[in-house]
């Protein structure tokens, strides 16, 4: 019998790169989902098939832990994306005590691969909630987060922080600030998301930020001004009355720290000149704030606009791809088989 788990993807309200230093951060899970289908096998060999990882989409079909996939798609982003299973299946069998367990696995995903609306942590907590199912060790929440993690970890080569795969594993908005973990009240908030059709490399972005705040006091002290205006964020959100949407005051608030935030990551190097195209036209069409959301480098900006300017504007923009509101996912990881 297969088992199937979904999970979602996020945008970054405020605080993506900081929050690797211990800096507070609020990603909010949105609804845009992997999906992840687990069938064991008797021979203990894993077989992952993977349709969709980019917007493109593509499909993949390997051993894990062979040469990987022959497609044509870019090798660093396959790498990646295999990576990500391959660490996933490492967690289930451990946490099940099943290390000779083989799987099909299947992954489905509308969440464009190293995009900033993380996709690889939905794909792994997704997998390793499948997989343990499927094994009979159905993990709770906060053990699926921490497991989840600990895969992002290991493919990052430990740069990583536990907020893509604790707002992928919990859903709504959370907050993440080194290891406490925990979802926030928030009122609805109205994102729009431009994708340049593109993507980053986090490891490469986080280590350049890494560099830059061991060389310069001054990026160091860019780092510790992100967490600062992610506490007066946090403030504004907790004044809004939760779950209802946004009144204009908060909007502007909320916005006017966007966009300080978009600056310093700026400033920090992981903008492009496509995030800022799309930032700017967010902006102009009346938005109340904008920012790149994730690691950066190419990808997704998220905007804030409760009428249908901003994402009209962003599809007549050049570097914009695709333009979607993207609703907030109060549900985490789901458990449709
Ligand atoms: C990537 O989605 C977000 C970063 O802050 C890295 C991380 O938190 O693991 C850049």
């Amino acid at each position: 019998m297969p088992t199937v788990s979904t999970a979602p993807g996020k945008v970054y309200l405020f605080g993506e790169h900081a929050v690797v230093y211990g800096e507070p951060a609020v990603p909010c899970a949105v609804e845009r989902r992997a999906t992840v289908t687990v069938e064991p096998r008797a021979d203990g060999n894993v077989r992952v098939r993977a349709e969709d990882l980019s917007l493109d989409g593509f499909t993949v079909e390997y051993d894990a832990g062979t040469a990987g996939p022959a497609v044509d798609a870019p090798t660093d982003l396959l790498e990646a994306a295999t990576g990500y299973v391959d660490e996933a299946v490492a967690q289930a069998r451990e946490a099940a005590d099943a290390a000779d367990a083989g799987f099909d696995v299947e992954v489905e995903s509308e969440i464009p691969l190293g995009a900033g609306l993380g996709s690889s942590a939905a794909v792994v907590v997704a997998a390793i909630d499948a997989a343990t199912r499927s094994l009979g060790e159905p993990l709770e929440p906060v053990e699926l987060a921490d497991r989840a993690f600990r895969a992002e970890y290991t493919v990052q080569d430990g740069q990583a922080s536990r907020a893509d795969t604790f707002a992928s594993t919990m859903g709504g908005a959370v907050r993440v600030e080194g290891d406490d973990c925990r979802r926030i009240d928030a009122p609805a908030l109205p994102f729009v998301v431009g994708f340049d059709g593109g993507a980053g490399d986090t490891g490469k972005l986080v280590a350049g930020v890494r560099a830059l705040r061991e060389e310069h006091g001054f990026a160091a002290d860019t780092v510790a001004a992100i967490g600062d205006l992610v506490r007066e964020g946090e403030r504004v959100l907790a004044d809004a009355p939760a779950g209802e949407p946004a009144d204009e005051a908060t909007l502007e608030a909320l916005g006017g720290l966007m966009d300080f935030d978009h600056g310093l990551l700026s400033a920090l190097g992981v903008s492009a000149r496509s995030l800022d195209s799309m930032v700017w036209a967010a902006r102009e069409a009346g938005a109340t704030g904008a920012k790149l959301t994730g690691a950066g480098g190419g990808g997704c900006i998220v905007a804030l606009d409760p009428t249908d300017a901003t994402e009209t504007a962003l599809a007549y923009t050049p570097a914009c791809e695709e333009a979607f509101r993207a609703e907030l996912a109060t549900e985490g990881v789901r458990r449709i088989e």
